[in-house]
């Protein structure tokens, strides 16, 4: 969406990788730290994202709701102070150290509200007066209704949970568990966090085919299922190749959606963790590179508080982080084989390419004539993440470890 809060694709780190199901404000605020610290927000990351279960979340009966049918802070795990909730403490925290803070929420409204009746804030109507009468849509904390939004108060509700979200000082909202058939709640969820009066980002997951119907109501929107955790000692399955691979259909398909106001989010990167991320490391530049290449949202997924040097090397290159925040999503332009190309000219006539090896068993040699870019002759070529000269050739002819990529910069 065209509301100048992603000109060009969002970065930070989102807690789901690292912290799964079990969240607190400490291992949240260490990662914050590190993010400073470690000065990955002086390169850019600025989002420190809340997953999911921040909330109480007691069983079937869905989330724990205040007197207005809004999901409940778990003051377990997020103490509230001094009259503020736990969230609003947290953002407090985050924005002390100048970055932004993001929240998560699911379409819907929790079974509690709708069996306690509970007051619709602006409206005149109860939670129970908005479900419609069929089955309950159970995402992950189960137990959540479908909003019927005909029905007097439901957009009413919605703004009332935008305008406390606004209140804690939440940056962006992570909209998840939207399916095709959840284009109301959506259509919700943008108008408002319209009318807050805060800016606050929306991102929209899973699975999605991006159209352009999210790209007028949403800042990012997740073209695939879940990458899989970052990070060490996770009893989650770790990010894996199939999950990295899978994405380069993802990015040759959605490429004409990407554009300013609006990405495709590719889930968190599956860097940071060195070898225990789940990654080789040629498949971990591969995991940058086609994040750039696609101009994709770039969040991070990993254990900030144990970054690998290498890994941060990568994260931090200033010239991949330049190549994603182009805003020029790269097409594919091989699909063959072992090999997949994705090229993407600048502005200034200057093309950034992608020639990866899809084969995670073995090297190959890939030769690309420049004609392909449309280069009559030669040009010189640039080794990205090394900034090595690779010399002045009219047809690139070179060796790809396995699961690795040739980022090239060519400069006609
Ligand atoms: C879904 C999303 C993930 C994460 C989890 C939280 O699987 O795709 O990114 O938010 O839910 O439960």
């Amino acid at each position: 969406e065209d509301n100048g809060l992603a000109k060009t694709p969002l970065m930070g780190w989102s807690g789901w990788g690292f912290l799964q199901r079990d969240p607190s404000a400490a291992k949240f605020k260490a990662q914050v730290d590190a993010l400073v610290s470690s000065g990955l927000k002086a390169d850019g990351y600025v989002y420190a994202n809340m997953d999911d279960f921040w909330y109480k979340c007691p069983g079937s009966q869905g989330p724990d709701v205040d007197a207005n049918g809004r999901w409940v802070t778990d003051t377990t795990h997020f103490p509230g102070s001094g009259g503020k909730d736990g969230m609003q403490v947290l953002a407090d925290y985050v924005h002390s150290k100048g970055l932004k803070f993001g929240l998560y929420v699911t379409p819907g409204i929790s079974a509690q509200a709708v069996a306690k009746k509970t007051k619709i804030l602006g409206s005149s109507h109860t939670a129970d007066q908005i479900v419609s009468g069929s089955s309950a849509s159970n995402f992950n904390c189960k137990g959540m209704k479908n909003i019927d939004f005909s029905k007097p108060g439901a957009q009413q509700f919605i703004n009332s949970w935008a305008d406390e979200f606004a209140s804690w000082g939440v940056d962006y909202l992570k909209l998840d568990g939207v399916g095709s058939s959840k284009t109301a709640d959506v259509k919700a969820w943008s108008s408002a966090l319209k009318q807050t009066g805060r800016p606050i980002a929306l991102n929209l997951s899973a699975s999605l085919s991006a159209s352009s119907t999210w790209s007028s109501l949403a800042n990012s929107w997740r073209i695939d299922g879940d990458i899989g955790a970052s990070p060490r000692g996770s009893s989650f399955p770790l990010t894996s190749w199939t999950n990295v691979s899978k994405r380069f259909n993802d990015a040759a398909k959605y490429q004409p959606y990407a554009g300013s106001g609006g990405w495709n989010d590719l889930d968190s990167l599956g860097v940071g963790n060195g070898g225990n991320d789940g990654l080789t490391s040629p498949e971990r530049q591969t995991n940058v590179a086609l994040w750039a290449l696609a101009s994709s949202q770039y969040m991070l997924g990993a254990d900030l508080t144990h970054l690998d040097s290498a890994d941060k090397a990568l994260l931090t290159n200033k010239k991949v982080i330049a190549i994603d925040q182009d805003g020029i999503a790269a097409k594919r332009i091989s699909d063959s084989g072992n090999e997949q190309v994705f090229a993407k000219k600048e502005k200034n006539g200057t093309w950034q390419i992608g020639i990866f090896n899809t084969d995670t068993s073995s090297s190959h040699t890939f030769s690309l004539p420049l004609s392909k870019l449309g280069i009559s002759g030669s040009a010189k070529l640039t080794d990205v993440l090394s900034g090595k000269d690779l010399g002045t050739h009219s047809t690139y002819t070179t060796g790809v470890a396995a699961g690795g990529v040739a980022f090239t910069t060519v400069t006609p």
